[in-house]
């Protein structure tokens, strides 16, 4: 028999860009997804299981073996650290930045610059390269609403069409990364499941190109 095989999705703005690649490897869900309050499905392959999480938790489900592989913002394994995963294929889609953002036109700031995000892993190690300490403050969304309110200096986030920050006063200032969704494996699932899984990383890998 087929060794049983999870793939950990996101739930939210990437799941719908998913699902045509996973079909591409000839994996579709069962069921309707999106109308369903279930959080794991089955889908045309026996062996085949998804289970769709907050974008958050999708490296910690694949890095414990919860899952065997799964669909992540680089944003989120950046924050996360990558243990135990491997990211074999960038599937180009929800492109987007990582990028420190102010006020438009703030004044310098004296001391310790204070930043808001829920990056604060990365953005810890963002500063410390550049040989600043900051004050980090935990935000758990809406970042943008913390410099007009004097929570915060500057924020860490997601920059895409630069609307939200626009629409808050708010500019962009310095680059961390370029933002895309990865395909991540679990590195115990890959040595146990090498068959089942690589076969998948190439349809999708021929999928991403096909795409562009
Ligand atoms: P969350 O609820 O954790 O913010 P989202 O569904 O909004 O999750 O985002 C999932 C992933 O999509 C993020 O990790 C990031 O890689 C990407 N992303 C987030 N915001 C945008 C955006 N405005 N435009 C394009 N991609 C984005
Ligand atoms: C994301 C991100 C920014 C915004 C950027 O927020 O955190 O706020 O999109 O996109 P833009 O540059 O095109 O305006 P999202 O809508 O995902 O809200 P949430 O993560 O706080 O729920
Ligand atoms: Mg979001």
């Amino acid at each position: 028999m087929t060794q049983p095989l999870t793939i950990a999705l996101s739930k939210g703005r990437i799941l719908k860009e998913t699902l045509p690649l996973l079909e591409a490897a000839g994996i579709v869900p069962a069921e309707d997804i999106f109308s369903s309050r279930k959080l794991i499905f089955d889908t045309n392959q026996d062996h085949v299981k998804l289970v769709v999480i907050r974008a958050t938790d999708v490296p910690t489900y694949v890095e414990y073996g919860g899952a065997d592989m799964g669909i992540s913002g680089k944003d989120v394994l950046l924050e996360h650290g990558g243990e135990g995963l491997y990211e074999p294929l960038d599937l180009e889609i929800a492109c987007c930045k990582l990028m420190t953002a102010g006020l438009v036109k703030a004044a310098p700031v004296k001391g310790r610059l204070r930043i808001a995000t829920k990056f604060v892993n990365l953005t810890r190690e963002y500063f410390a390269r550049q040989g600043l300490q900051v004050d980090i403050i935990k935000l758990y969304g809406a970042m943008e609403l913390a410099p007009i309110m004097g929570l915060a200096d500057q924020i860490v986030d997601i920059v895409d069409t630069g609307n939200t920050l626009r629409a808050n006063g708010l500019e962009p200032l310095e680059l961390i990364a370029p933002i895309s969704s990865r395909l991540v494996v679990g590195q115990a699932s890959m040595k146990m499941k090498y068959d089942l899984i690589q076969p998948i990383v190439d349809s999708m890998a021929q999928a991403v190109v096909a795409r562009r």
